[in-house]
């Protein structure tokens, strides 16, 4: 079976999973970027449901859908009890921990944790660990070709019946190539200078010199905001970071702060929300959502950048190798030119 066959397949088996069983009261849904929720048009018991997310997008699409949706890194703190948690986990392993932790805290007295997964996302060892730390039966059925865990509420659990998390809300400094910053779980790359980005910032000061001012920049799908820290010397009037997940927001935030830096930091689907025009836009856009590849999110990229910049904007883009972005950037940008090729990534300036 192919990714989307066995993305698919999980879907299913959570929407199955939401369909209440009757007597059940109240159902909790945590949702991440592995579910590819934009398909569906109706969401079985929409109108009972409460889900969480970490992801604009997904949020947006849950509330127009009709399911009460919470926009969270994931923090329960204020959420009560629920009858039934259903959870396809994440990608990183730390958030999975995170959420099946603070679920299974929050299962009423005759409530059921449902953890979803295929076997590469290592739902068996985590489901396997989780009952080994929560004094439970180990109870994970195969269906397909996904795995189905159920954990019930346990008994009372001492402050170390957790699964390792590394204190996941906390953000914390890194050091990394020599670079100090502040990031944490659930953040992309969250403890490394990625090395696309990386290769991208080689290119941008001789970019700077030709261009004749750059008076804004945008750093679309900003992170732990690495991109945007490249120009921190620079006289630029206008700074903008977005990113689509509050957790890489709330550390991009800091991490300007920690410079001194004034920028403007949204939590949006690909900029939906920001208006005027750009001078300079810089990007390492995601090709993988959750666990599968997409080609569809390259686009999206190109489009946001494309409706963001005026004609004497550059947009300057890093992309694996095998991504074709000429072929894509086609419809969006007149001139795409290969600036850098290296490692496996390539570095290209856009031209409207
Ligand atoms: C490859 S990472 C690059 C992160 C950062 N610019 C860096 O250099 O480390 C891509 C980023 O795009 C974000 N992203 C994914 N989908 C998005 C969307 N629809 N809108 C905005 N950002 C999104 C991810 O959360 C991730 O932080």
């Amino acid at each position: 079976m192919n990714a989307t066959g066995a993305k698919d397949q999980h879907l299913a088996l959570v929407l199955q999973q939401l369909a209440m069983p009757p007597g059940t009261q109240s159902t909790l849904w945590i949702v991440d970027e592995s579910l590819p929720i934009e398909s569906l048009v109706t969401i079985p018991g929409a109108a009972t449901l409460t889900a969480m997310t970490n992801r604009y997008d997904i949020h947006a699409c849950l509330q127009s859908r009709g399911v009460t949706a919470l926009l969270s890194d994931f923090d329960f703190s204020q959420l009560g009890e629920f009858q039934r948690i259903v959870y396809r986990i994440s990608k990183e392993k730390l958030v999975a921990h995170h959420c099946i932790n603070q679920a299974i805290r929050r299962l009423s007295q005759d409530g059921e944790l449902i953890a979803i997964g295929g076997k590469q996302d290592g739902l068996k060892s985590i489901a396997k660990n989780a009952a080994l730390t929560y004094g439970q039966k180990n109870n994970t059925r195969k269906i397909g070709n996904s795995y189905l865990a159920t954990f019930r509420k346990p008994g009372i659990l001492t402050d170390e019946q957790f699964l390792p998390s590394n204190d996941y809300g906390r953000l914390r400094q890194v050091q990394h190539k020599g670079v100090s910053f502040y990031s944490k779980p659930g953040v992309f790359g969250w403890e490394k200078v990625d090395r696309g980005s990386e290769l991208l910032t080689t290119v941008l000061p001789t970019i700077q010199r030709y261009m004749k001012s750059v008076n804004s920049v945008l750093d679309l799908g900003c992170g732990w905001g690495y991109l945007m820290l490249a120009t921190r010397e620079w006289d630029v009037q206008t700074r903008c970071a977005t990113d689509n997940n509050v957790a890489a927001v709330d550390a991009a935030q800091k991490n300007f702060a920690e410079h001194g830096l004034t920028v403007d930091c949204v939590v949006d689907d690909c900029a939906s929300n920001i208006g005027g025009r750009f001078d300079m836009i810089l990007c390492n856009p995601p090709f993988h959502q959750g666990f599968a590849v997409s080609d569809t999110l390259i686009e999206k990229f190109l489009a946001a950048a494309s409706r963001l910049s005026r004609r004497s904007t550059r947009a300057i883009f890093v992309v694996n190798q095998f991504v074709p972005l000429e072929k894509h950037a086609d419809k969006y940008f007149s001139q795409c030119r290969l600036l850098l090729a290296e490692d496996g990534f390539c570095v290209y300036e856009l031209r409207p």
